[in-house]
């Protein structure tokens, strides 16, 4: 292969020269560990929804990577969030979700404030030279974001409301009732591709009517595929653009976007968030989801959708749209990305060319190219 073959297949800066990110970024467990350390410890990370901390000491946990972590109500009804961890030997505070005035470890019973202090240590009082006060709870930062709850390790980063831009005020136009929306299921997916190639095909819709040839109709009628997209630094928008009422009154159950003619949400709206949540509203009756990766190895994801309809579980109508998602475009897309993933090994995979178009029009991999510059950024040490 000549030089010039070669660099023309590389990953580059520029989106109009670039290839796809090196196939060892998607499999290389040093990749991972980079991406662990300037990624997922330095950006803000999804961690629950609002809803599920309605009064003080409502706690829940998550996990980004291998840290454990613990968001609560404070007594003050603050939101707080600590590494999920006893100072003694380290025993996980709390499992799940819950309620509780005071955090007692279930391994030799220290006990924490809501606001992180020891407050009781068997035995302290025999205990040469013991105090308290070095023994808290280690905090971490926590931001309040559109009704979820995010935090981020990274004591230097910029806050979140500083990065999203107008992104919650995006979501509360295009969802009139995004603050009457609750939770009502999670559906978890273990996917066997690197967690990039999940997000890389979340960002564009170049795939759309060849994978789910549903979505836009048939032969591409229903909605028209006029993806329109817009990179905003820590975050993309995009549209699908629904085609007129009329069209959409004349919906039957074939279709996957079921939606309520005359409905507040015309079009199907998905944006992307820095570095691995992503968000979708459905034509029809308010609603929003939540669409979370979490890579559980170099080559394995962890996927989340958590669901938000107004006050509850949606109607059937739009509750047929979440479970179409749930049960067969989802996987649709989990076919494509696991193909991808195996490609990475085959010595006939030598990356091929981001299909960045100017006009970035809908089959343009124009959003790809924006994510994977921001990966190539962070792991080589410009992000
Ligand atoms: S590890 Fe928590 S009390 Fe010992
Ligand atoms: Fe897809």
């Amino acid at each position: 292969m000549t030089s010039t073959a070669s660099a023309a297949r590389a990953f580059s800066t520029d989106p109009d020269q670039s290839a796809v990110l090196p196939a060892s970024w998607y499999y290389d467990p040093a990749i991972l560990a980079a991406e662990k350390e300037a990624i997922y410890f330095k950006s803000w990370q999804f961690a629950g929804a609002l809803y599920d901390l309605p009064e003080p000491g409502c706690y829940f946990t998550a996990a980004i990577l291998d840290q454990s972590v613990i968001v609560l109500r404070d007594k003050k009804g603050e939101l707080r969030a600590y590494y999920n961890v006893c100072a003694h030997r380290g025993h996980e505070i709390v499992q799940g979700a819950g309620r509780k005035m005071i955090l007692t470890c279930p391994y030799h019973s220290w006990s924490y404030d809501l606001d992180g202090a020891l407050k009781a240590a068997g035995n302290a009082e025999n205990v040469k030279g013991f105090d308290a006060k070095e023994f808290g709870l280690k905090e971490i930062r926590v931001e309040a974001f559109a009704n979820m709850a995010f935090v981020n390790f990274d004591a230097a980063a910029p806050p979140l409301a500083a990065i999203a831009g107008d992104l919650e005020a995006d979501f509360r136009r295009v969802v009139p009732d995004f603050d009457r929306l609750v939770p009502f299921r999670r559906d978890h997916y273990d996917i066997k591709s690197n967690w990039k190639i999940v997000i890389e095909n979340f960002l564009e819709c170049y795939h759309c009517p060849v994978v789910h040839p549903g979505v836009m109709g048939e032969e591409n009628a229903n909605m028209q595929p006029s993806w329109e997209s817009e990179d905003c630094g820590y975050f993309s928008r995009h549209i699908i653009r629904a085609h007129p009422e009329e069209v959409q009154s004349q919906a039957t159950e074939k279709l996957p976007f079921q939606f309520r003619a005359g409905g507040p949400i015309k079009d199907g709206h998905l944006w992307g968030l820095w570095p691995n949540v992503c968000f979708i509203a459905r034509p029809g009756d308010s609603n929003f989801q939540v669409f979370h990766v979490m890579p559980s190895g170099p080559e394995t994801t962890h996927e989340t959708l958590v669901n938000f309809g107004k006050g509850g579980a949606p109607e059937a109508l739009e509750l047929a749209s979440f479970d179409r998602f749930r049960d067969e475009l989802n996987w649709q897309d989990i076919g494509v990305v696991e193909s991808v993933q195996r490609a990475m090994h085959s010595k006939g995979f030598k990356g091929g060319r981001l299909m960045v178009d100017p006009d970035n029009s809908w089959r343009s991999e124009g959003s790809v190219h924006h994510f994977d510059k921001m990966v190539w950024e962070a792991v080589n040490g410009r992000g």
